[in-house]
């Protein structure tokens, strides 16, 4: 019953979303990699520009990841593209069916593989991501976050699950779970679970399950310098294994213990190109949040007459402020750029 309940609360509620006018599994794909961590309305101008541009795997697989990176570009979590390009070159144009495939390519976990397997090709799966668990949690009136309870959601939500219609019931968890039963906000009076719901009938739904513990954030403070050159600046490429890699940024690292933000930008500039700048100018200080720590940016400008020293381990280009826009880089660079363009 209370699958029923939901799938017909769904067919009247749902979100009218654009990967949901689809079952292409490549779409179906995209989305779902898009959606982790990153709220719906985030993404759908990306899904919406991403599958013009690379309607499926093959035409994916054969663009330059420069440019795929730059359909990605704001939506963080970068190894997340990556693990789409690298899976675009193996799976090309024909798409697994089957959990023991999908679960193999990079990027594709549990979550992913069973909620493209219900979506696509309507095989009896259910992709659990936190929304799923809190709904399932309160269903069963379950507090603690205990692997125990984990499996016992999990294993309900599979037992409950409509056969007939699986893409329809998880999606429907999710939009009641982003919706009416949102971890800080409920609206039991119009949920269609209601009647079955433990957390509900004893009268306390958000304190199911227990909130998670709120782990420290430290901050790591930098320092960064716009190295000029006439009217060009320069840009380096992040190593494509590391954070944000295979995106462009000013030269710039971590301050050391004692250090000066000063000696610290005069110092990265020399470790990551070779150049030995003096008195960079001072402009400013950028902060940015990413998700298990702060920065706090400590920004300079220098302008050299000459690149002959200049030697890098990684990529490097030259470019004008215009240019710089076909580039990808991270969202603390363009804070930088606010900062720049407002001297100008
Ligand atoms: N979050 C994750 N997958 C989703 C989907 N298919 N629709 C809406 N929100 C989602």
């Amino acid at each position: 019953m209370i699958s029923k309940h939901l799938l017909d609360w769904y067919s009247s509620n749902k979100r009218i979303l654009p990967w949901r006018q689809t079952k292409d599994p490549y779409k179906i794909w995209i989305s779902e990699i898009m959606l982790q961590q990153t709220q719906v309305a985030t993404v759908i101008p990306y899904y919406n520009r991403w599958i013009k541009r690379f309607p499926n795997a093959n035409i994916l697989s054969k663009a330059s990841y420069d440019e795929v990176l730059k359909f990605w570009e704001g939506l963080g979590y970068y190894s997340r593209c990556k693990n789409i390009y690298k899976t675009s070159q193996i799976i090309k144009n024909s798409f697994p069916d089957n959990y023991a495939d999908l679960i193999k390519l990079p990027g594709i976990g549990d979550y992913t593989a069973k909620t493209i397997l219900a979506i696509a090709f309507n095989k009896g799966e259910v992709g659990i991501d936190t929304n799923l668990e809190r709904v399932s949690f309160r269903l069963l009136g379950l507090k603690k976050r205990s692997k125990f309870n984990q499996s016992r959601a999990k294993k309900f939500l599979e037992n409950i699950q409509d056969r007939e219609s699986p893409g329809d019931f998880n999606q429907a968890l999710m939009d009641l779970g982003s919706s009416i039963c949102q971890a800080n906000f409920v609206n039991c009076t119009i949920c269609p679970i209601s009647d079955d719901c433990k957390a509900f009938l004893n009268l306390d739904p958000i304190s199911y399950p227990e909130p998670k513990k709120q782990k420290s954030i430290p901050t790591i403070r930098v320092s960064t310098c716009i190295v000029g050159k006439k009217n060009k600046l320069l840009i380096l490429q992040r190593p494509i294994d590391k954070m944000l890699g295979g995106l462009w940024e000013f030269p710039g690292g971590k301050i050391e213990k004692n250090e000066s933000q000063e000696n610290a930008a005069i110092r990265e500039v020399f470790e990551e190109t070779n150049l030995s700048i003096k008195n960079p100018q001072y402009i400013g200080e950028v902060k940015h949040q990413y998700s298990h720590f702060k920065v706090r940016i400590s920004l300079f400008l220098i302008h050299i007459d000459s690149d002959k020293q200049l030697q890098t381990r990684q990529d490097y280009k030259w470019v004008t402020r215009k240019e710089l826009d076909s580039f990808a880089i991270p969202k603390a660079n363009y804070k930088m750029l606010e900062i720049l363009d407002k001297l100008n």
